[in-house]
């Protein structure tokens, strides 16, 4: 008897990706989402900058195609991108008619009728810009875009009666079935930890889509939410997927450096809206690196900061946006206003000091547009997933957006196949006759602090051949060591993430070691150029 009853679609993850499937999906199907904490705790909900769409009739498809593909350095799939660009007004109409008030150009301080709810009214959206952009085509809802999505997908998710949302359970791993008639795997259900009972419990499904965000957790400072363990990596990695691109790990320039703040991003949107970086005396520096200045791709932003620090031996540096009136900067930066504040930093007043920090992961599971991985009836979508979208570096706000046009693809794609898709119920239980309780949760705790302090140092914005081959004797002493604290314990919330963490680590080095040239966020001192032809980095878990 399970907790978790048999679905057609089994969602993990109830971000921007694993909701709009869902409520896609929903039209024509039963759908459980699952949520390994609470249902907002993924980087969906701290998203602030916004949306990236082609909305202005000054704006076209083919510029923020081409934005992206520079960007991406030559690795990004053209078509991919064009598919998902020329979608992009589709999904904001659709967000809109969800209900997500962004803001609007009108600048009514004093009310939140600076919003639109109507899709007649999309071209009243405020538009603001982000590094690599051409052109402002970022929507957002002030200074918290993803809150504002999360919330009213959640409100729709919670009243549809075929959408049940399951907080607390982890995903543990992918159960598939080799079958005559097909060539690859077929997937039929999901293992998954349900944290309240302390059980594995087996959840047979038609279709399996994860969901389950990045893995910027493998490094020490991230802007991300703890759980971004990659844990949808690893299980599809497990279970015979495909993954790519992993090296390409996307760190943010402008974090807050502050002892008390933990990962709080200070959104691109600043240097949109004209702030400008400086050094600790007040001396700007982007020039030096770039013609865009501040508002060049993140690769570029965020090894300008760090050779900066390292070379003036400096703890951050700062990001200036006095030059607005404090009506602007808390009209559109109320959030950030209102933490910088607690923190005693009054930004319309004050310089904010930022550091990078591991922001997002353009690698993952292989897909295609509409969200199918290697193995049949096994979706993925979201961060979690590699779609080409982003190449050697995403541009910014391009993430939620890939979010929504593939989630709309893999609804699609279920939908033609349903109909001839049964449950099979008769699966292998959990096994858990040979495992004892968790008795050492220091070591868990440990191999987590280490492997993330060794991604930091080792694996970090600038790295180097020896840097890596150290890395990678280490993780693969790291791993050995958790797999088999992991084959004798009971699962826990704690060692699944772990697991799931060195094995991610180590996709990451593996990839790192085998890009012999630098390009967008992967750049070593061995192989400082860029070679002449592009290549995608596929790994296989069969090679
Ligand atoms: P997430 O929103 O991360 O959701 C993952 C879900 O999976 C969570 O519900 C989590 O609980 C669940 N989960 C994970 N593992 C398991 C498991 N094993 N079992 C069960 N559940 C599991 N992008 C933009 O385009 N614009 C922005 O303005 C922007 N700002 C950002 C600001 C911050 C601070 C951060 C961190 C990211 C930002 N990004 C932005 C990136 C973007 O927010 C994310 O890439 C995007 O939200 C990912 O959505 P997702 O649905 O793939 O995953
Ligand atoms: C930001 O607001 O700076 C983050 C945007 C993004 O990651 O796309």
């Amino acid at each position: 008897m399970t907790d978790i009853d048999q679905t057609d679609i089994l969602i993990v993850g109830s971000g921007a990706a694993g909701l709009t499937l869902a409520l896609r999906a929903a039209e024509f199907a039963r759908v459980t989402v699952l949520s390994k904490g609470d249902l907002h705790e993924g980087a969906t909900f701290y998203a602030q900058g916004g949306i990236a769409a082609v909305l202005d009739e000054q704006d076209s498809i083919e510029s923020h195609v081409q934005d992206t593909l520079t960007a991406g350095v030559g690795l990004c799939n053209p078509e991919v991108v064009k598919h998902i660009v020329t979608r992009s007004a589709q999904a904001v109409e659709w967000l809109v008619s969800q209900g997500v008030p962004f803001t609007t150009s009108e600048l009514d301080k004093s009310s939140t009728e600076g919003r639109i709810t109507k899709i007649s009214d999309l071209s009243s959206l405020h538009l603001t810009q982000e590094g690599g952009h051409s052109h402002r085509r970022i929507i957002h809802a002030t200074d918290a875009t993803g809150k504002a999505v999360f919330k009213t997908l959640q409100r729709r998710a919670l009243e549809h009666p075929n959408i049940t949302l399951v907080e607390g359970c982890t995903a543990v791993d992918i159960v598939t079935q080799k079958r005559p008639e097909a060539s690859n795997r077929v997937c039929i259900g999901m293992y998954v930890f349900n944290q309240k009972t302390s059980r594995v419990e087996l959840v047979p499904a038609k279709f399996v889509a994860l969901a389950t965000g990045g893995a910027s957790k493998t490094y020490l400072f991230t802007t991300n939410p703890d759980g971004a363990s990659g844990d949808g990596i690893a299980m599809a990695w497990r279970a015979g997927c495909r993954v790519a691109n992993m090296e390409f790990n996307q760190f943010h320039p402008t974090c807050l450096y502050h002892p008390h703040a933990k990962s709080f991003l200070i959104t691109e949107a600043l240097r949109g809206e004209g702030a400008k970086l400086e050094l600790p005396d007040g001396k700007r520096f982007m020039k030096a690196f770039d013609d865009r200045e501040d508002l060049a791709p993140r690769d570029i932003v965020a090894r300008a900061i760090d050779h900066e620090m390292k070379r003036l031996g400096c703890d951050c540096v700062y990001l200036n946006i006095t030059h607005h009136s404090p009506e602007f900067i808390k009209y559109h930066f109320p959030n950030i206003y209102n933490r910088c504040l607690t923190f005693g930093i009054d930004i319309t007043k004050d310089r904010i000091p930022v550091v990078p920090s591991a922001h997002y992961t353009c690698g993952g599971v292989v897909i295609n547009e509409e969200g199918e991985t290697d193995i049949k009836n096994l979706y993925a979508l979201g961060e979690t997933s590699c779609s080409g979208l982003h190449g050697a570096n995403r541009m910014a706000s391009n993430s939620l957006l890939e979010c929504f046009v593939v989630a709309f693809g893999t609804a699609r794609n279920i939908s033609e196949k349903i109909l001839n898709t049964t449950i099979c119920t008769n699966l292998p239980t959990w096994d858990e006759s040979k495992v004892t309780d968790s008795d050492d949760e220091i070591l868990v705790a440990h191999n987590w602090d280490e492997i993330r302090r060794l991604m930091w140092n080792f694996v970090g914005i600038v790295r180097s051949t020896k840097r890596l081959n150290m890395a990678k004797r280490r993780i693969t002493l790291l791993k050995e060591e958790i797999q088999d604290y992991y084959a004798s314990h009971k699962v826990t919330n704690d060692n699944l993430e772990l697991r799931n963490l060195v094995l991610v680590s180590e996709l990451i080095i593996k990839s790192a070691l085998q890009r012999k040239e630098s390009r967008g966020l992967h750049f070593t001192l061995d192989f400082p150029e860029t070679l002449s032809e592009a290549k995608d980095n596929i790994l296989a878990p069969l090679d």
